[in-house]
Order: structure tokens, then C-alpha cells, then sequence
């Protein structure tokens, strides 16, 4: 049975999609009318709930792929076909300590804060507050910031954290802070970097070849949609072609 508290993702028939965090005290207003959360307490899953002016809504809960592409975003963010890459690569899981920079809207951060667990943390610098004010609103509504640190900062200074498993930098001049970036991480880790353009990736690489990084390794994510009719299967006519390159490198000091 749902829970107060828990997560939920409400499908409209066209479906348009909500996602909250259950709480009896409020509802849900769309221009198929009102659904009063307390009413969707004793249900299950995959079960229906009427709006009071009775079009059935599918009660669903909700995949990390879909909250991060819920998340309220002023930034561009981190798309989950990359997200999903980073965190392997990465080696996220529970437990982990992990570092990053710019946190923006909180594309990424959502993801490493989910996979980290209760017993890991993320350590989250932006150095403009509007967009820690919104990454920290963002993991509040989908309950994950309590696993989470906000720094308003910019690291050009440094961060505030050491020792850390591992860190992922989303700025955009990451040669700029590549020492600082290892000094929070603990020797040897992996780490990650996002940057848009060739000229960018060219930048970095010059600056972690002069250290203390190796193994420096370049990848791109193509994500190619398919039509899902069956007497028709072919790809969708557009893709979203480029979003950005991926840089890895294992800190060794
Ligand atoms: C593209 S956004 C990050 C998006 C985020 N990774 C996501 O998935 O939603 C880049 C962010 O980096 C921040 N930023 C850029 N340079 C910075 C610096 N030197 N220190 C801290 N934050 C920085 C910007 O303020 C901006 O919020």
C-alpha cells in the first residue's frame, strides 16, 4: 500500500505526468479537476484514482529517469543517458562520497543523491545562489536532500571537502580548478567532466596531461529513439544529436 510521504507519480489518459511526495494534507490540481492525496493512501500501485470530476488518473511510482526529467531545470542539466554512464563509470553506489560542481538545477545531483543511499553523501558547489536555492528545491520536493550538502561557493578557492571517492565537474572552464578538484578527491580515484564543445575538451585535456591525472579518456552518448509501431519500426525522423562530451581521469598525486 502507498504511504504518506512516498513518492508518486500521478498519468493523466493524455499522459501528462505529476510527480509529489504523498501528503494527506494537500491535492492535486489539474484541468481534469481536483485528486485529494488522502484518498490515494490505501491504494497500491498500477491501481486508478478518479478526479473529483471523475477522469481516472494512474497512480505509478516513479523511476529515476523520470524524476530528473521532472526536476525544475534554469540550467542546462546532465541528461539521464549521460547521467547513467557517469554513475558507472563513476562507481556510485551506496556509500559513496562523491564531490561536484556546478550543481545548477540538480540534474546530476538527484541521480547521485538517489544512488548514494542513507549512508553516502554528495557534496554539492555552485557559486551562484539562485541555483543552489533551486538544486536544493529540487531534491527537497523529491525528498533527497537530506542526503546532500549545499556549498554556495566558488571553487576557484577550493572546496571544502577532502577525501572524497569521487568527484564530477559540470563548469564551464574545468582546467581552471583542476587542482582543487584532486585535492578533494582521495588519491587514485576516478573522476568525471562535462563540457559541450571540442575546444573545451581540447583545453582540459592540455591541463590534466600536465597533472596530477592519467588515464584520460574521452566518450560520447548517442541515445537513438525508435518508432514503437510494430508494422512500421524505424527510428524517430530527429535525435537530440549532441549534448556533450564526457572526460574521465584517475587522480594519482
Ligand atoms: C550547466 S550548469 C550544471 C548543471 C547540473 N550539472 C545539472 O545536471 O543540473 C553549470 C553550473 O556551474 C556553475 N559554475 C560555473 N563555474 C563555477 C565555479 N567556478 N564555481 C562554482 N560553480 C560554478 C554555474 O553557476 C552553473 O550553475
Amino acid at each position: 500500500m502507498i504511504s504518506n510521504g512516498e513518492l508518486i507519480q500521478l498519468v493523466s489518459p493524455q499522459g501528462k505526468k505529476y510527480i509529489r511526495k504523498l501528503d494527506i494534507q494537500s491535492e492535486l490540481h489539474t484541468h481534469d479537476g481536483k485528486i485529494a492525496f488522502k484518498d490515494i493512501i490505501d491504494l497500491e500501485f498500477g491501481d486508478s484514482i478518479n478526479t473529483h470530476l471523475g477522469v481516472p488518473y494512474v497512480v505509478l511510482k516513479p523511476t529515476l529517469y523520470e524524476i530528473i526529467k521532472s526536476i525544475d531545470r534554469r540550467t542546462q542539466i546532465i541528461y539521464p543517458k549521460d547521467i547513467g554512464y557517469i554513475l558507472l563509470r563513476l562507481g556510485i553506489g551506496p556509500g559513496t562520497q562523491v564531490v561536484e560542481a556546478g550543481c545548477g538545477s540538480g540534474g546530476l545531483t538527484t541521480a547521485l543523491a538517489y544512488m548514494v543511499g542513507d549512508n553516502g553523501r554528495v557534496y554539492a558547489f555552485d557559486r551562484r545562489e539562485d541555483f543552489v536555492n533551486l538544486c536544493k528545491n529540487n531534491l527537497k520536493k523529491v525528498g533527497l536532500d537530506v542526503r546532500v550538502s549545499f556549498f554556495l561557493k566558488d571553487i576557484e578557492s577550493g572546496f571544502d571537502v577532502k577525501d572524497m571517492d569521487t568527484g564530477f565537474l559540470d563548469v564551464r572552464e574545468p582546467w581552471n580548478y583542476i587542482d582543487q578538484f584532486a585535492s578533494a578527491v582521495k588519491n587514485g580515484s576516478e573522476v568525471g567532466f562535462l563540457v559541450p564543445t571540442a575546444n573545451q575538451v581540447i583545453k582540459l585535456i592540455k591541463a590534466l596531461e600536465k597533472g596530477p591525472y592519467v588515464d584520460i579518456d574521452v566518450v560520447e552518448i548517442l541515445l537513438r529513439r525508435y518508432k514503437a509501431v510494430a508494422e512500421r519500426f524505424r527510428p524517430d525522423d530527429r535525435m537530440v544529436a549532441h549534448t556533450g562530451f564526457l572526460i574521465f581521469a584517475r587522480v594519482k598525486m
